[in-house]
């Protein structure tokens, strides 16, 4: 029987796969985008950062320690120095029972070679990571989205409010997502943040271990969208459909099918 929650289950109920299904595959690699999409995800959720020749390439951390086997700042390596990396051996010895042959010498991903591949087929949820690091990447995004003819399929979130607001002036059209993370339970937001966050963007990503359903019905009744992040397993993904959140974040893209479906 159906649980009924403080409020109905949003009318459309979106999955976000986060850096892909990333929880399978590689994260931000294209087997990574390839299986999210075979799971009907209805966005990829990928990380930006920009080159030294100012290519922007999909890879959340600013550095290439953790997912590949080279070391050091992206920023600090050509694109051609960076397409000589592996960005798939270190899942598989990380995660053995998802290891696959064929994730060994997966290459960092630029951002257009995904738009190139998925092209509509899929919608994007881009992160805008360190503008400090990564200056002027909001119009080099913005020119990579509108050279694709992409505008009605990307969105873009961010911790940085300045770098969305940016964006914002930019292309006005664009979906802004403010991504916000807190380390204490919240149950109510200050109006006046919502107001701001009005101003600039569409809705509000929180992560969900934070916050409940006084949370969820308030930032849905100003009118913005909520997408917690990162609900991986099957009981925070029933709470937060309950709820009545309008999508998650999730590393495992075909769970929150099941669950959307099974609710
Ligand atoms: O899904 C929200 C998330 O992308 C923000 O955190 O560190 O995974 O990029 P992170
Ligand atoms: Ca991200």
């Amino acid at each position: 029987t159906k649980v009924k929650g403080i409020l109905e289950p949003a009318d459309k109920v979106y999955t976000i796969a986060h850096r892909g299904a990333s929880g399978y595959a590689p994260e931000n690699t294209i087997p990574a985008f390839e299986l999210a999409i075979d799971m009907e995800t209805d966005y990829i959720e990928l990380d930006i950062q920009l080159t030294k020749d100012r290519v922007p390439v999909v890879i959340h951390d600013e550095t290439i320690n953790r997912t590949t086997n080279g070391t050091g700042y992206v920023k600090n390596y050509t694109l051609e120095q960076l397409s000589k990396l592996d960005a798939g051996s270190w899942f598989n010895e990380q995660y053995p029972m998802f290891a696959r042959d064929q994730y060994a010498g997966l290459r960092i991903p630029t951002l257009a070679e995904v738009f190139e591949k998925f092209g509509k087929e899929v919608d994007y949820m881009i992160e805008i990571k360190d503008p400090a690091l990564n200056p002027n990447i909001e119009t080099i995004l913005n020119e990579q989205i509108e050279k694709y003819n992409l505008s009605d399929h990307v969105s873009i979130h961010s911790f940085s409010e300045s770098s969305l607001r940016r964006l914002h002036s930019i292309n006005p059209e664009i979906p802004l997502y403010q991504i916000v993370w807190y380390n204490i339970p919240v149950y109510k937001v200050p109006d006046s943040f919502i107001n701001r966050v009005k101003t600039y963007a569409v809705g509000i990503s929180p992560n969900f271990q934070r916050i409940n359903s006084s949370y969820v019905a308030q930032v849905k009744n100003s009118g913005l969208k909520v997408f917690p992040y990162t609900v991986n397993y099957q009981v925070n993904m029933d709470k937060a459909v309950v709820w009545g959140v309008d999508g998650v974040h999730t590393n495992f893209p075909d769970r929150f099918k099941e669950v959307i479906k099974n609710n």
